[in-house]
């Protein structure tokens, strides 16, 4: 089965081609962070008319590399929330009007349960329930407990920021640029993790916290700088990540150790983070838990994540309902 994955809802135009829910037949994606780095974050109105100027040339260029024709597809998914309206309405759009004219099926996808197949996608039946799926992106960090596919149950999350948010707003903090993720990333490889301890808030398991450590940041940035202009940035970015990291972690495999459950993935664009992929496969192996991390490839906004979970939703038989757009779309439980 060849599905067309379609994904708009924040600051990437990505379409991609998947046959049977595991072979990227083609992915093309247009970022726009550059467009949306001089304002410090993504501008809606920006993002809406980047993908409007990109959606055609993108299908075409994915039809194109696949080497398919438009009406070889079975089936269409497309994100249609959580997001921006503005940016989803582009996404949307395009595949109604593609399922119209083409006769075929279309299926809209949860952009989080996206990221979710994402693991699917690359591992397939290698991944067995139940899974704890670590969810950490730019605009959420959820722990969450699959008994099957599409059996979701949110069991923890954060209560203020989530771990991408944390990270883009304390690289603001130290002076970084938009998305701050990376940089602190590449930044704390050359770092003393040891150098600065910034407290982190464990409240009642499982549940997260982030503000605080970004408000530690603040303060010590503030010090520093009375100090010296030029501040000690690996060292920073590198404790930074020693506390954010460490308080997912250690919560991810409480949980899984206190519910004895085996298979762990973590998803969504901070899982790109060296030092996450790093620390969950070493504790991982020695507490003898499977860990299911995407290629960097599929960590942050993609459409061959959206075909995926449309590609098992189809087989589910789930019938497609009525495509709308949900800005707000939580994983239901
Ligand atoms: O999943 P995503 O692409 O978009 C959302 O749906 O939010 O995630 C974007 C987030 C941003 O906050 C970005 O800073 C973060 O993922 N991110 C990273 C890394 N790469 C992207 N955070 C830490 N380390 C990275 N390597
Ligand atoms: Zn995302």
């Amino acid at each position: 089965m060849i599905v067309l994955g379609i994904e708009s809802s924040c600051d990437e135009t990505s379409i991609a081609l998947l046959k049977d829910g595991k072979q990227i037949l083609s992915l093309v994606t247009h970022t726009q962070i550059k467009d949306h780095q001089i304002y410090g974050g993504v501008v809606p109105e920006v993002a809406s008319r980047k993908h409007l100027e990109y959606i055609n040339p993108l299908l075409e260029q994915a039809f194109a590399e696949a080497k398919l024709k438009w009406d070889q597809i079975d089936g269409i998914a497309v994100a249609q929330g959580p997001g921006l309206q503005g940016a989803l309405l582009v996404g949307v759009t395009a595949a109604q009007t593609l399922a119209q004219l083409l006769k075929k099926p279309l299926m809209g996808v949860n952009h989080l349960e996206g990221h979710i197949y994402a693991n699917f996608l690359a591992f397939g039946e290698q991944i067995e329930f139940p899974l704890l799926v670590l969810l950490v992106s730019g605009g959420h960090t959820q722990l969450i407990e699959m008994t099957g596919h599409h059996q979701y149950k949110v069991v923890g999350e954060t209560r203020d920021d989530a771990l991408g948010e944390a990270f883009d707003k304390s690289a603001r903090i130290m002076g970084l640029g938009y998305p701050g993720g990376p940089e602190i990333d590449a930044l704390a490889v050359n770092g003393d993790a040891k150098a600065f301890d910034f407290p982190i808030a464990i409240p009642k398991e499982p549940d997260f916290s982030f503000s605080g450590l970004k408000t530690s940041v603040l303060y010590k940035v503030k010090d520093l700088k009375k100090q010296s202009d030029e501040l000690p940035l690996a060292n920073l970015c590198a404790s930074f990540q020693k506390a954010a990291i460490g308080a997912v972690i250690k919560k991810t495999f409480r949980y899984a150790k206190a519910h004895q459950i085996k298979q762990i993935s973590i998803t969504g664009g901070v899982s790109a983070n060296s030092y996450l992929r790093a620390q969950l496969k070493q504790i991982g192996q020695s507490q003898n838990i499977s860990v299911f991390m995407p290629p960097l490839s599929l960590c942050t906004d993609n459409a061959a994540m959206i075909a995926a979970c449309g590609y098992y939703q189809f087989k589910d038989e789930k019938v497609p309902k009525k495509i709308e757009i949900y800005p707000r779309y939580p994983i239901s439980t």
